[in-house]
């Protein structure tokens, strides 16, 4: 894809941006963006060390990890080879991505999204919740999509831009690290990604900061099948999977959620229990 030259002015991740007096003004907290619109938004992820690769913004650096291997290396570094493997796949992921898509639209009746709300797609991939999330949040909301492959973020930005979707942004970054902004989102909707991260705990805290009182987190993953005869095998399939989608074994990510929030309910389950789908609220006070 082209890379553009940009207005610094257009461009949160440009570095003199803030010291023309054109970015937040002194005293500003980039890291509480409550009720702020989305520019707040991106500024504050720029000012965790995130790339913003949303439209107009210089793409030069966002390229996925080169010759990736994704066996090889550890951790992070592992899945977001792998994933940028994946983002070069485009057919093959679409095709095994397309059989869930029952399951999304549950995910997406969980969210209760009102029209005008912000709303973080979390390990948001090549943007395959987009067109959903933005229908429902309409022109006045925002939806932010954040992955840590380059190849992935750089896939969800060229969706965005043949769209032509204005209020749609995708952010390169480590959801270990940041998902933005203390009170920044309505909701935050995470789609078959929890069980791929390395430091998910890490993450739900995160999510947790993000929200503002009263938000939702959707999550719809997977989690080790501890009942029945399916329990037997689990731990082969677990092994198999992890190879291809960089799946943390015998971690439970539904469990996870309790650390941060008060109450979490489990909406459905599918697959044997293997499948989840659970929400959440953050709560005044939490
Ligand atoms: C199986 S894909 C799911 C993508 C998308 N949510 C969907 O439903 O199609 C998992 C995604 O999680 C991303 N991911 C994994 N760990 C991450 C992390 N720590 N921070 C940001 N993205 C992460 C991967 O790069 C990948 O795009």
């Amino acid at each position: 894809m082209e890379s553009r030259a940009n207005d610094p002015k257009d461009d949160p991740n440009a570095t003199d941006e803030w010291s023309d007096g054109s970015g937040p003004t002194e005293g500003d907290d980039p890291d509480d963006a409550s009720g702020a619109d989305s520019s707040a938004i991106l500024e504050a992820f720029h000012a965790k060390g995130a790339t913003v690769v949303t439209s107009g913004v210089d793409r030069t650096d966002v390229e996925p990890t080169a010759g990736a291997d994704g066996d090889s290396a550890a951790g992070t570094d592992r899945g977001r080879r792998l994933y940028d493997r994946w983002s070069g796949k485009e057919r093959l992921y679409d095709g095994l991505m397309g059989l869930a898509a029952p399951l999304r639209d549950d995910a997406f009746d969980a969210l209760s999204i009102e029209s005008g709300e912000s709303v973080l797609d979390l390990a948001c991939g090549p943007g395959t919740n987009f067109e959903r999330l933005r229908e429902a949040v309409g022109p006045e909301g925002t939806i932010i999509g954040l992955d840590y492959s380059p190849g992935m973020a750089r896939r969800a930005a060229e969706l965005v831009d043949e769209r032509g979707w204005e209020n749609v942004h995708v952010v390169l970054a480590d959801a270990a690290e940041t998902c933005g902004p203390e009170s920044s989102f309505d909701a935050v909707l995470t789609t078959f990604a929890l069980h791929t991260m390395p430091d998910a705990d890490a993450v739900v805290e995160n999510v947790h900061d993000v929200l503002g009182s009263g938000g939702r987190f959707v999550v719809l993953d997977s989690r080790p099948i501890t009942d029945g005869p399916a329990r037997l095998v689990n731990p082969l399939y677990e092994r198999a999977i992890a190879r291809f989608v960089n799946h943390q074994r015998g971690r439970d990510t539904l469990e996870l959620l309790d650390a941060p929030f008060d109450r979490v309910t489990v909406l459905e389950t599918y697959d044997a229990g293997a499948g989840y789908l659970a929400v959440t609220e953050k709560r005044d006070g939490e």
